[in-house]
């Protein structure tokens, strides 16, 4: 019967395209959204868009203590509207990073045209993300609340000496998850709340 089967193929038509449409990608959701951003993309936003090239010039080249860039940045708020919005968490993330990177080993020619999220040197988030979840999910590191001595210390145990890290890294790091680590197991996404050790 030709009617039956052409609604059968019809049938089977909306049916694939259906299933087609299902099985297209969706959009991309970063699972690792939750884990605060780090001094190198907290930069790279102060720097974007038309700011000022004498700050711009004078951060890069600068060399200060933590506490010096928080009051550093703070003055430059206006000229770097993107300062403004950081919350005391954020400002000390983002002055420990100047403090442990600034001057800038390899400033760009032109810095008004650089692109800041691959000019800077990795930040925390950076090296956790990159350096801390082959042996068991970045949950186990990113929910302790510690202090830096304990950082360096489980950082410097048999289990994770061989890490490629340099001291001046682990450093950096341990500051990092000082101020950003301690996040309540409620805001990690559940697909990273257990069963993802493999020690
Ligand atoms: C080479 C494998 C490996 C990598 C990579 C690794 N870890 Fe671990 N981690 C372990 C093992 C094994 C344990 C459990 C045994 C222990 O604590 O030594 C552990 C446990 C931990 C713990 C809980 C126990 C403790 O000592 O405090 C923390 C926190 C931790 N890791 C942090 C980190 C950080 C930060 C990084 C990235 C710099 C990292 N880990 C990368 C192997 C690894």
């Amino acid at each position: 019967m030709p009617a039956t089967r052409s609604r059968f193929a019809l049938f089977a038509f909306a049916a694939i395209a259906a299933l087609a449409a299902f099985a297209a990608p969706a959009p991309e959701k970063d699972v690792f959204e939750f884990v605060p951003e780090g001094g190198r993309t907290l930069l790279a936003k102060a720097f974007a868009g038309r700011v000022p090239a004498e700050d711009v010039r004078a951060i890069i080249g600068g060399k200060h203590t933590s506490v010096e860039w928080i009051a550093d940045l703070r003055a430059r708020e206006n000229a770097l509207p993107a300062l403004k919005r950081l919350d005391d968490k954020q400002r000390r993330t983002l002055a420990d990073y100047l403090a442990t990177n600034m001057p800038l080993a390899k400033p760009p020619a032109d810095p008004a045209k650089a692109d800041w999220d691959k000019v800077l040197p990795l930040d925390g988030r950076d090296m956790a993300l990159n350096y801390c979840q082959g042996c068991h999910i970045i949950t186990v590191v990113i929910t302790q609340d510690r202090s830096k001595t304990a950082w360096l210390g489980t950082m410097g145990k048999p289990s994770h000496v061989q890490i490629k890290l340099t001291p001046a890294q682990r450093d950096a790091l341990a500051n990092y998850l000082i101020v950003n680590a301690a996040i309540p197991i409620d805001q990690v996404p559940e697909e990273l709340r257990a069963g993802g050790a493999t020690y």
